[in-house]
């Protein structure tokens, strides 16, 4: 079976980045602050719910792009949040809004974006388990959030660190699967193997991000270097280094600290390369990916699965 073409995807793409453009235009000073950020995402959530959207029955692109919107609208609104709790400088390779505009303006910009998310869900009737399904997606991200900030400097057992790249990233992704099949009226199995397919997606996302925040480099991935570790936000590859590292003494003596330099975050870097820790997060994340293209059900639109199959390889192949 095949309903969609690779022209019909990049199609919706096109109209996706008009979209996203158009849902700040209705004030000046929005438009403006906002612009250069909302550029520069990967757009994985609005692209794994158009795919998803398109796996089965014909669902046209008015009637899922205004979702598609929303759901880049609420992650984007999560992250100038977020940069704010984290006081960071950059995000999508462009000066973070708490760091150009100062923390209020930032929350309030957030706000913005995550009050147009709603007005386009609104707007477009998609009824209430739609917007059950998202409010239930905030509420966990805000306790995921809130739970890092209660932990900072604190090392996660593995399941504690599971729990939380599962609130902050995992169960976005699987929502956005999850909603792209209810969209397009798939029998609830396939609805059930397509979310799960995000949340295996997701955790194997999250683990890439945190040894890219180590050895990522600043002008690809658009964040500057060791801001999970400046930050107090233990992750896999220091639980890892820590666990095993002949080095472990030094590493926790700099996680004791109330401030971490630039010179102790190469330190930290040096630690976590000694030990098997970057392959031990790799093979983590490998068989999370692995997981995630066995949820995929079969009778979906065939360059569907083809393209969730690839999305799956650039997750941890990625390098951004
Ligand atoms: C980035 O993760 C942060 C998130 C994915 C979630 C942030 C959520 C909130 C602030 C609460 C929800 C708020 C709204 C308005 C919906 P990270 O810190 O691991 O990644 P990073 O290195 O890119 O910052
Ligand atoms: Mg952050």
């Amino acid at each position: 079976m095949n309903l969609i073409t690779a022209t019909d995807l990049t199609n919706d793409l096109r109209k996706l980045e008009i979209d996203i453009e158009k849902s700040v235009s209705e004030d000046e000073f929005i438009q403006e602050i906002c612009t250069p950020l909302l550029r520069g995402g990967k757009r994985l959530r609005p692209i794994l719910f158009l795919l998803c959207a398109r796996s089965k029955n014909f669902c046209s692109p008015e009637k899922a792009l205004p979702l598609a919107t929303a759901l880049e609208l609420i992650h984007t609104a999560s992250l100038v949040h977020d940069d704010i709790l984290d006081s960071a400088k950059k995000r999508r390779g462009v000066e973070t809004l708490n760091s150009k505009y100062g923390a209020q303006i930032a929350v309030l910009v957030g706000d913005y974006l995550f009050a147009k998310a709603f007005q386009l869900v609104a707007e477009n009737d998609y009824g209430n388990e739609v917007s059950l399904i998202l409010s239930k997606l905030v509420k966990k991200l805000c306790i995921g959030e809130i739970m890092q900030d209660r932990k900072l400097f604190v090392v996660p057992t593995l399941s504690e660190y599971y729990r939380q790249i599962d609130l902050k990233t995992a169960f976005f992704l699987s929502t956005c699967c999850r909603l792209g099949g209810i969209v397009a009226q798939l029998e609830k199995s396939d609805v059930e193997n397509l979310a799960n397919y995000g949340t295996s997606l997701g955790l194997a996302f999250q683990i890439v991000d945190d040894l890219l925040d180590f050895f990522g480099e600043e002008n690809i991935t658009g964040k500057a270097l060791g801001g999970d570790l400046k930050g107090g936000v233990i992750t896999l590859p220091v639980i890892r280094a820590l666990r095993i590292g002949k080095n472990s003494d030094t590493l926790k003596k700099i996680l004791a600290q109330d401030k971490i330099s630039n010179a102790e975050v190469l330190t930290a870097i040096k630690i976590i390369r000694e030990t098997d820790a970057v392959e031990y997060c790799k093979n983590r994340a490998a068989s999370h990916i692995y997981c995630a293209r066995l949820d995929l059900p079969n009778d979906i639109d065939k360059s569907v699965k083809n393209s969730l199959e690839k999305i799956a390889d650039f997750v941890i192949n990625r390098n951004w």
